[in-house]
């Protein structure tokens, strides 16, 4: 039985079949309407979520499978005390697969630890997204072409961002990337991330503080939320929201061919006026998001189409 608890449980090559069967799904969907027929899939959701819940449980309903679950801490037993490792044995009398979001780093790890069905990590904390990273990579990947010989910069809180730093472990795997780390003084990547991951492996990598002066140095611009409910302090969160607006004025400064991606959800970092503009794939992302994890369901069910 395999879990995902971080997008390097898979190898690089595995990652590529993964890619290959969700460009498959995207193009054939009633090939896989009823791969998952008689499965379920339980979300077990201790924090908000829109698209990563949704898009799971989309993905099941889509291979003909049913789900079940909840998605407010609040509404579950957790309430009264239990455990993350009891409710996990539980669920796997109910279901399949499980999707887990939770608040705390490595509660789906445990979950894992303790699990008689394969366990997703949704989103721990400030930690990991690896299905967020997943659907990140399948966009590119889809959108570009390829994974490598990119300048992808990534713009915002880069200290809370779980999605960036899910992605950036991920992305060091592939040839020639190169990073612009775009973010103020106090939300720079975690040193865990900057020494660890991009100077342990050598990697091409700069931080600065202005957007506009390497706007058009970039392929990928990732854009990211100031992650309210990590702050200690609302003053400073507030500091910080407002730091970075992307807006049509600085998308003149963009490649042609420069795609914007944002994991979502947006407060106010990218201006809806540039919703309008080819290169945002924001939304695109979002569907990739359901192919993704279409194929990673399948693939962890062992379900062969
Ligand atoms: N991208 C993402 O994780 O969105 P949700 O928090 O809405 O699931």
């Amino acid at each position: 039985m395999r879990h995902l608890m971080s997008p390097l449980d898979f190898t690089a090559d595995e990652l590529e079949q993964l890619f290959i069967l969700a460009n498959d799904i995207e193009k054939n969907p009633d090939k896989y309407a009823h791969a998952c027929e008689g499965k379920k899939l339980a979300s077990a959701f201790y924090e908000p979520s829109t698209r990563t819940r949704l898009s799971f449980e989309a993905a099941m309903l889509n291979l003909g499978g049913s789900v079940l679950g909840f998605s407010d801490a609040g509404s579950s037993s957790a309430a009264k005390g239990e455990s993350v490792a009891d409710t996990i044995r539980v669920i796997s009398c109910y279901a399949d697969i499980c999707a887990m979001r939770h608040p705390k780093e490595g509660a789906p790890l445990v979950a894992s630890q303790r699990s008689l069905i394969p366990v997703i990590n949704a989103g721990d904390g400030g930690h990991q997204h690896p299905t967020q990273t997943l659907t990140d990579l399948l966009t590119i990947r889809s959108m570009k072409g390829h994974l490598d010989n990119l300048t992808i910069g990534i713009c915002g809180d880069l200290k809370f961002g779980r999605t960036v730093h899910s992605l950036i472990n991920a992305l060091i795997r592939y040839a020639n990337v190169r990073f612009v780390l775009i973010s103020p003084e106090e939300l720079r990547v975690p040193s865990y991330i900057r020494d660890d991951v991009l100077k342990a492996n050598d990697i091409s990598f700069k931080e600065v503080v202005r957007l506009e002066e390497v706007m058009g140095e970039l392929d990928i611009l990732y854009m990211t939320r100031v992650q309210r409910e990590r702050f200690f302090n609302e003053e400073e969160y507030l500091r910080m929201k407002g730091f970075y607006i992307l807006d049509k004025e600085k998308m003149k400064y963009a490649k042609e061919d420069m795609l914007i991606l944002h994991p979502l959800p947006r407060v106010n970092e990218i201006s809806v006026e540039v919703d309008d503009d080819p290169r945002a794939a924001y939304f695109q992302q979002a569907q990739y998001g359901v192919y993704v994890r279409m194929a990673l369901i399948l693939t962890l069910l062992n379900i062969k189409v």
